[in-house]
């Protein structure tokens, strides 16, 4: 069995530094094609053999040293009530917005396993499929993150109806996050429940806000989860991803994950000087990088496996998630690479 993805997160000796990449399991890889090409992509997220399968297709493809279950962040939204919609190249849209009081009202903490059955039930196919080959990182979306999305119907550019909120409606603000908050605590519970073995928390928005905004609207409740799933006694790996959120990591260090995830607009060994000790780091490789000749690509990761030393424990992964148009020739030299170079002894 290869744990060194999780021995990593713990900031245990590791034989070679292991390596996975934010949405490993998409579009890159034309074998996704092929079983996407059958569903639309919210009914491949419900449909627990498909989902099972693009999730080991970077494992056997790649050579990766963990799969992250394929489903998508705003799963959870859609289970509290709001209505989902994924428009073909144009992102998901929420048609029915949570702008208002009545909205907020509307929405349910869900019980995971009735409404979100189809995810658990994945989480137990592949670990069956897996056959401990590698770890399974299970994940949600930060509560302000998520909240972006339902408060703006969809994606955005400066997060003006979300900021509203916050600015105008304080209140109604924290009750919308409340409640997101309480259903991701339940649903990262029963992910762990059914076996994922490690959980990621992405706050990809969160560097849209000031540090004191920040420090407000976006962190206490990510510690909230946090704390909740630890007094529970869920002992997997946390993971927390804030994107863009290098001038957060003060805050974020003290979120109480056991791994911080980096984009590459900060150096891993000053991100660790910043977090010191007891914290793993998981990052930072800019995913355009990937575009790079083999010789460049490769001073890149070996300067970051360098800079990752001064980490207690580091795990390589992109910046943010691997896009469509990388060759996935590509993405194996870069995963090769890491353990080649990393390799101890
Ligand atoms: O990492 C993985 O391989 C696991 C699967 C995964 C997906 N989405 C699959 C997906 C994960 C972890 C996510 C998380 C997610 N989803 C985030 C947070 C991470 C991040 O990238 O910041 C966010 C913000 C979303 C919301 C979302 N889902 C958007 C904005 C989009 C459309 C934009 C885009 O990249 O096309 C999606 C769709 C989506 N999620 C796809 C995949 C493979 C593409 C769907 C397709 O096949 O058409």
């Amino acid at each position: 069995m290869n744990t060194t993805f999780l021995q990593a997160c713990r900031g245990e000796p590791v034989d070679y530094t292991p390596v996975w990449m934010m949405r490993q399991a998409g579009r890159y890889l034309p074998e996704y094609h092929t079983v996407r090409s059958k569903y639309t992509f919210l009914d491949m997220c419900k449909t627990p053999e498909a989902a099972a399968e693009v999730t080991i297709q970077p494992v056997d493809l790649i050579g990766v040293d963990a799969a992250i279950l394929f489903s998508d962040i705003l799963v959870i939204p859609e289970a509290m009530g709001a209505p989902l919609e994924f428009h073909e190249n144009r992102g998901p849209v929420f048609p029915e917005p949570v702008r208002d009081q009545a909205a907020v009202d509307r929405l349910i903490v869900p019980d995971p396993e009735d409404k979100l059955g189809y995810v658990m039930a994945a989480i137990r196919l592949l670990r069956k499929e897996l056959a401990n080959k590698v770890p399974l990182i299970g994940f949600a979306g930060a509560p302000f993150t998520n909240a972006t999305y339902m408060i703006e119907g969809g994606s955005s550019k400066n997060f003006f109806l979300t900021k509203k909120m916050m600015y105008t409606a304080p209140e109604l603000y924290g009750r919308l996050l409340d409640k997101i908050t309480e259903s991701t605590i339940l649903y990262l519970k029963a992910q762990a429940a059914a076996g994922a073995q490690a959980l990621q928390i992405f706050d990809s928005w969160a560097g849209v806000l000031a540090p004191r905004d920040f420090a407000e609207f976006a962190l206490p409740y990510v510690k909230r989860i946090i704390s909740a799933l630890k007094e529970s006694g869920v002992d997997v790996p946390l993971i927390y991803f804030a994107n863009n959120g290098a001038t957060l990591l003060e805050q974020s260090k003290t979120v109480g994950a056991d791994v911080l995830g980096l984009d590459w607009r900060i150096n891993l060994d000053e991100a660790a000087k910043i977090v010191g000790p007891g914290i793993a780091l998981q990052g930072n490789l800019d995913p355009c990088a990937l575009l790079l000749p083999h010789d460049k690509l490769e001073e890149r990761v070996a300067r970051i496996l360098e800079q990752g030393k001064a980490a207690d424990g580091h795990i390589f992964n992109l910046g943010h998630g691997i896009l469509p148009e990388i060759p996935p020739e590509q993405a194996k030299f870069m995963v090769d690479a890491v353990h080649r170079l990393s390799r101890r002894a």
